[in-house]
């Protein structure tokens, strides 16, 4: 944890200001500690660089599981590819101009692989918040980055102050919590005036998409259920599944009833099939309904390209 992330901070009990206290340091980092509560006394330890708000990863096992496992895997830094920063751009639409100098918040932040995007496009402060043990990976992936900090701890119960970031985005991860929409709703309190806030959600647009959503909740209803390993052996069937289905008909066919990544990479294949069937929680929706609970927090609301990201701005 680096000194600055404390003007973030505050209880997620009371809203009161946090005091910390250090125990150990390395180069200038806070790695074990403790924040109390000015206001209601409780405590939150620092552990690993790290501040705890949380004391369990809850319905998010699967995730420590894939992202202490997958580490760098899609981290672009590593792969000396673009497909995070291409993802970030398409699903937030932010431009390095607003990102400049800026605080942002990155909401289920997994390993910090678009905290790496952010801060290398020029935003002064990147907080990735997580509940899942992923926090490990992410201080590790992004702890050399000036400005960067990771939090564990619930959309549901965050640490920070109201108004306290210029820009959020949130990829991949509200669909994954018991409310899509009320976990949305947590976000826009903590929007500066003026800021934006970009989220990509599960798509449910198309036909095709509804019918292949119903059939993957099918599965799923066993699949998360599955010890992480089993489900995990299983999905490498995505490795060999991915020629079949380029064999026309039979292969489009195979896609709705057997849904598994095409990535081109055999073990983001893997990667991305245990993703999709492991969650407790995988809601899908329209941008209608996106774009409802925008105009409910108050925001403007602009549909971006790839189904179904929306971003919208706060009034300045
Ligand atoms: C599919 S991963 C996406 C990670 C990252 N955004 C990416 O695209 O690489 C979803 C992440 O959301 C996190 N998550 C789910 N529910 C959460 C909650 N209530 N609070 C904070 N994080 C949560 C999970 O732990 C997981 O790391
Ligand atoms: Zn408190």
């Amino acid at each position: 944890m680096k000194h600055g992330l404390l003007r973030f901070l505050c209880c997620p009990s009371c809203g009161a200001d946090l005091s910390l206290r250090e125990i150990s340091a390395d180069s200038g980092e806070v790695r074990e500690g403790e924040l109390s509560c000015r206001g209601c006394g409780r405590t939150y330890p620092v552990i690993n660089f790290v501040p705890r708000f949380v004391g369990t990863d809850k319905y998010v096992r699967n995730f420590s599981f894939e992202w202490l496992f997958y580490r760098k895997t899609q981290l672009d830094s590593h792969n000396k590819l673009s497909d995070s920063l291409d993802t970030f751009k398409e699903k937030t639409g932010f431009s390095e101009a607003e990102l400049k100098g800026r605080a942002v918040l990155d909401v289920g932040c997994g390993t910090g692989r678009f905290m790496e995007i952010a801060a290398g496009m020029g935003a002064a402060e990147v907080v990735g918040v997580d509940l899942s043990f992923a926090v490990e990976t992410a201080v590790e992936n992004t702890r050399r980055l000036p400005g960067a900090n990771v939090v564990q701890a619930d959309i549901f119960n965050l640490p920070f102050r109201r108004e306290s970031f210029d820009l959020i985005y949130s990829i991949g991860v509200l669909h994954h919590t018991p409310s899509t929409r009320e976990a949305f709703l947590k976000l826009p309190p903590l929007l500066a005036a003026g800021g934006a806030v970009s989220i990509w959600v599960y798509s449910d647009e198309s036909r095709f998409e509804k019918i292949r959503n119903r059939i993957t909740d099918f599965y799923r209803f066993f699949t998360c259920r599955m010890p992480v390993r089993l489900l995990w052996l299983l999905s490498h069937a995505a490795v060999p599944l991915y020629y079949v289905k380029r064999l026309g008909k039979f292969g489009a066919f195979m896609e709705m009833i057997l849904p598994s990544s095409n990535s081109p990479r055999a073990e983001e294949r893997v990667l991305d099939t245990f993703d999709w069937y492991s969650p407790r929680y995988q809601f899908k929706h329209t941008y209608a309904e996106v774009e409802g609970w925008f105009r409910e927090a108050g925001l403007s609301a602009r549909r971006l390209g790839f189904s179904v990201s929306v971003s919208g701005r706060k009034n300045g």
